[in-house]
């Protein structure tokens, strides 16, 4: 009944279009209904078809859909009228954009989606007075769209398992990176001289990006209730915009930009996931695909990204079905797209929760333990943009750690 009566009261929340095509997507006709009241009562009666008739669940960050090729992807994705998505954030900066995205997905995807914002859905375009009135905007046009910006049991087909969907607000604060700062390389950018969020945001006093004030704030706004469901049945499964684990990244002397370890997480999320204790935890940020169980969660990255990384990195975006082909007519050509039956599938109604991806970072440390105490080695790719000062070395990404190199 609760889960019916927070159906009931997520639709009177959304806007009249997002209903149609939140029935629509479950091949519900709506061409009868003449007033609101009419999709309402049809949305109520479909309730179960929704939340009881989920197959499965889904997962993508970082869509950034402003990009028309990334727009184009989401709209030739299937119909799956019974199943969910997740969206980890960075859609747009544009709340227009983000509407149309959420709402592509949600006549896709006809079990839910769910949302939580990123770093660019925050930026300042000149209409909101600071980034925290973004934030209330944005979340609002998530929900208008149809999608659900707060936790949600979705009971799956067949009635045996359930899952429950809990996104999670965060924000970044450089005392996240715990490791320590990269020596003998010069030219070494400073992660507000890297990063537009310092300037594309702004915070009321007394938040200050300068400190976890913006960071602990965003966690303060999380519902604290426990995932408290029969994990027999049920598994759980939250999702947030930026990492929860310094582990989630590279370490800093494999980075382009070293100083990136400042700006993707936060340990109030961390903390946060580990009381938790989800099955499985999705974030984005990155543009890094992941797949790796740490202290007993797993932890999945499948990133969208941009069509100029799937170009030119493949290998570090590539997991499960999110990857991409060349549309150049010889085959030559850098261009790609994505193929079609992406994005990945984290949990499924008769099989439960997906079986390995494998991705090449998280690989990479399945191999290699975390040396970031190294910090004066730099593989040939970044070496060729930073200056080598007195003891810096260059190596290869399997030779950082001798002997471990094979
Ligand atoms: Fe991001």
């Amino acid at each position: 009944m609760a889960a019916q009566a927070d159906a009931d009261d997520s639709f009177s929340q959304m806007s009249t279009k997002a209903l149609k095509r939140m029935l629509e997507g479950l091949g519900v006709s709506t061409s009868t209904c003449v007033e609101r009241g009419d999709l309402l009562k049809l949305a109520e009666g479909n309730a179960g078809a929704a939340d009881e008739g989920v197959d499965a669940l889904y997962a993508l960050s970082d869509p950034h859909s402003g990009d028309r090729t990334n727009m184009r992807y989401l709209s030739s994705l299937p119909a799956r009228p019974r199943s969910a998505l997740i969206v980890a954030g960075d859609v747009d900066d544009d709340v227009r954009v983000l509407t149309e995205t959420l709402r592509v997905c949600v006549s896709k995807f006809g079990g839910g989606v769910f949302f939580t914002p990123g770093n660019h859905d925050l930026w300042l375009l000149g209409r909101e007075r600071d980034s925290l009135a973004k934030l209330d905007v944005v979340l609002k046009a998530a929900e208008a769209a149809g999608a659900s910006t707060t936790r949600r049991l979705l009971r799956g087909r067949g009635g045996e398992r359930s899952v429950l969907v809990i996104p999670l607000l965060s924000w970044h604060h450089a005392s996240f990176d715990t490791e320590p700062a990269l020596t003998c390389w010069g030219g070494l950018p400073t992660a507000r001289q890297a990063m537009s969020d310092y300037h594309n945001c702004a915070w009321p006093a007394p938040l200050d990006d300068a400190t976890e004030s913006v960071a602990r704030h965003f966690d303060a706004l999380n519902d604290d209730a426990p995932a408290d469901v029969d994990r027999a049945t049920t598994a759980v499964v939250t999702f947030s915009h930026f990492l929860p684990r310094i582990e989630l990244i590279p370490e800093k002397r494999f980075m382009f930009l070293p100083c990136l370890a400042e700006c993707v997480g936060s340990r109030f999320l961390g903390d946060r996931v580990a009381r938790l204790r989800p099955d499985v935890h999705v974030f984005g940020h990155t543009h890094l695909a992941w797949d790796a169980t740490l202290d007993g969660v797993r932890y999945l990255q499948g990133c969208v990204g941009y069509p100029s990384e799937w170009a030119t990195r493949p290998a570090s975006l590539e997991i499960g079905r999110l990857r991409c082909c060349p549309v150049a007519p010889d085959g030559r050509g850098r261009a790609c797209e994505l193929v079609r039956d992406g994005p990945l599938k984290v949990w499924d109604a008769a099989a439960g929760l997906a079986g390995y991806f494998g991705a090449k970072w998280s690989k990479h440390y399945e191999k290699y333990p975390r040396r970031p105490d190294v910090t004066h080695v730099l593989p040939p790719y970044s070496a060729a943009r930073y200056a080598p000062l007195p003891g810096a070395e260059v190596r290869d990404v399997c030779d950082h750690v001798p002997p471990f190199c094979t």
